[in-house]
């Protein structure tokens, strides 16, 4: 069987894997973390959309007939360039999916106050890609975002646990909820940020 490829800037993306695992177990899969150039977070525009095309090929030349950009990062950076641009000279019958889509398409059943947050790398707040998604499905909803740099680079080293995690881990939550007190739902808007992916 064709493998499903599944593509994360490094271990975030294992969730992903381990939820398409889960429910769907009649597939095979193909992960790829590209640990060594991990974070993708602070990099370019230019650099995301290079790293992750690289990627998405290289499992598309295994042979993957779907690939799923796992990281929010790179579906905010690069995948609309690789649908629209790349994937028709790659392999025109692949597909390659993102992440923010399906998530903006949900998300506003989980509020009440009508306010949520969005905390994720800085790529993907610059980006404004959730914003542009959310708005599209919940025009009425008020949302606010938080980058926390220090989040990726504690999990990528297994520091999540450490003393010294916590401390980033308030101090964002505190400044999004201080932005706006209205917030009932923060969105982990990074695979690096889901359950603890080796456990
Ligand atoms: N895992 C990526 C995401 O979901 C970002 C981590 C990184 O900065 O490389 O956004």
């Amino acid at each position: 069987m064709r493998p499903i490829g599944v593509f994360d800037s490094g271990y975030g993306g294992l969730t992903v894997l381990k939820e398409f695992v889960r429910q769907m177990p009649e597939y095979d899969y193909l992960y790829l973390g590209d640990n060594a150039r991990a974070p993708y977070g602070p990099r370019s525009f230019e650099t995301v959309y290079r790293y992750t095309l690289e990627c998405v090929q290289w499992l598309l030349k295994q042979d993957c007939p779907l690939v799923i950009v796992a990281c929010n990062t790179a579906s905010a950076k690069a995948l609309r360039s690789i649908q629209q641009k790349d994937l028709e000279q790659m392999d025109p019958v692949a597909r390659v999916l993102g992440v923010i889509r399906p998530t903006s398409e949900i998300i506003g059943q989980f509020t009440k106050s009508g306010h949520i947050g969005i905390l994720a790398t800085q790529g993907t707040v610059h980006s404004g890609s959730y914003e542009i998604e959310i708005k599209k499905e919940f025009p009425q909803l008020v949302i606010e975002q938080e980058a926390c740099p220090m989040w990726v680079p504690l999990i990528e080293n297994n520091e999540q646990h450490a003393e010294g995690a916590d401390y980033f881990v308030k101090k964002h939550i505190n400044q999004i909820l201080q932005r706006d007190p209205e917030i009932d739902t923060l969105l982990l808007a990074c695979t690096h940020h889901h359950e603890n992916y080796w456990s």
